[in-house]
């Protein structure tokens, strides 16, 4: 885009946006066309002060502005991955019905939990990408939504970073009630409730799931190792044979589906541990799920060695 074409504020919040993101090791950002091409884009650059906000405070990070499912850049479709997927309608059917047996079942029952509401999860019933956290927090046991606390609102920037819209991915936890004192998950709470999500991510058929934290990382991956071991590195899902064969959510999948892991730290940690460093891998890792998906291809110019847009 020329200088030439945008007002002072918005060169302002561009420049601000490119500095925030060279700390985070953000060396592209995706787009879609050009404002010169596209009225429609650059009426949505056009400042506005709830998206533009003021310089970011220590402990935040600033990234593009979320866009709203409609007008966000499709992800790439591939015949081959899309072809496994549910119709929308049934997955959310499905869905639906699985929150029913879970409210039926109610796994939480054999620990204690200190929640009011069951917190199953939300998003794109079909969304090539996944993100599963460990537990519902106080603002999602007051709202019935994951991730909408402090945490959620950097997830949310996360996944605005990665060129996507919050509407266009599913999110869900491993525990589905909010344990006492925000208390870490055990290991056999998580066991007890890893059944739902399995039939979660069936339902789903994600394409990638990025697991945020070890409860989440270690519950998907069977596996005992630190968060710093696991993380960086690409793993496989591969849901329990008899749940592949029986739950409705598994029928048409065959024995040996799978689905990509990629473990990243949750993003409760990256704020009680905001160094350059720790947002420098989270966003490594993103990168290689963007990679994955396709979404890394295109480039604005907005990169951490071009500082072509500072004025
Ligand atoms: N932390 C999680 O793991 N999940 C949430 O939904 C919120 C915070």
């Amino acid at each position: 885009m020329s200088r030439s074409t945008l007002s002072e504020p918005l060169r302002r919040a561009v420049r601000q946006n490119a500095r925030t993101l060279q700390l985070l090791g953000v060396d592209f950002v995706p787009m879609r066309a050009s404002p010169a091409e596209s009225p429609a884009a650059a009426a949505e650059l056009e400042p506005k002060p709830a998206l533009f906000s003021p310089a970011p405070e220590a402990g935040t990070i600033e990234v593009r502005p979320p866009r709203p499912a409609s007008a966000a850049a499709p992800a790439p479709s591939s015949p081959a991955a899309a072809a496994g997927k549910l119709a929308p309608q049934h997955a959310a059917e499905l869905l639906e019905e699985l929150r029913q047996r879970y409210e039926r079942e109610a796994p939480h029952s054999r620990f204690v939990t200190d929640h009011h509401s069951i917190v199953f999860g939300e998003g794109d019933p079909c969304a090539r990408l996944m993100f599963i956290g460990e537990a519902p927090g106080a603002e999602e046991d007051r709202t019935g939504r994951p991730f909408v606390g402090r945490a959620g609102q950097l997830l949310d920037k996360m996944i605005n970073a990665m060129g996507l819209a919050r509407e266009q991915v599913y999110i869900a936890n491993v525990l589905k009630t909010r344990p006492p004192n925000n208390a870490t998950p055990t290991s056999d709470e998580c066991a007890a409730c890893a059944p739902f999500l399995y039939e979660q991510i069936m339902i789903i058929r994600p394409e990638v799931i990025v697991t945020l934290g070890l409860p989440a990382s270690r519950t998907l991956l069977n596996s005992m190792e630190s968060m710093g071991a696991l993380r960086g590195r690409w793993w496989t899902f591969r849901p329990p044979a008899p749940l592949l064969a029986a739950a409705p959510g598994g029928q048409g999948l065959g024995t040996g589906w799978t689905v990509p892991i990629m473990p990243t730290y949750h993003p409760a940690f990256l704020l009680r541990s905001y160094t350059t460093e720790n947002r420098q891998k989270v966003w490594a890792d993103l990168r290689l799920a963007m990679e994955r998906l396709g979404l890394a291809t295109a480039s604005t110019g907005l990169t951490a060695n071009s500082p072509g847009e500072e004025g």
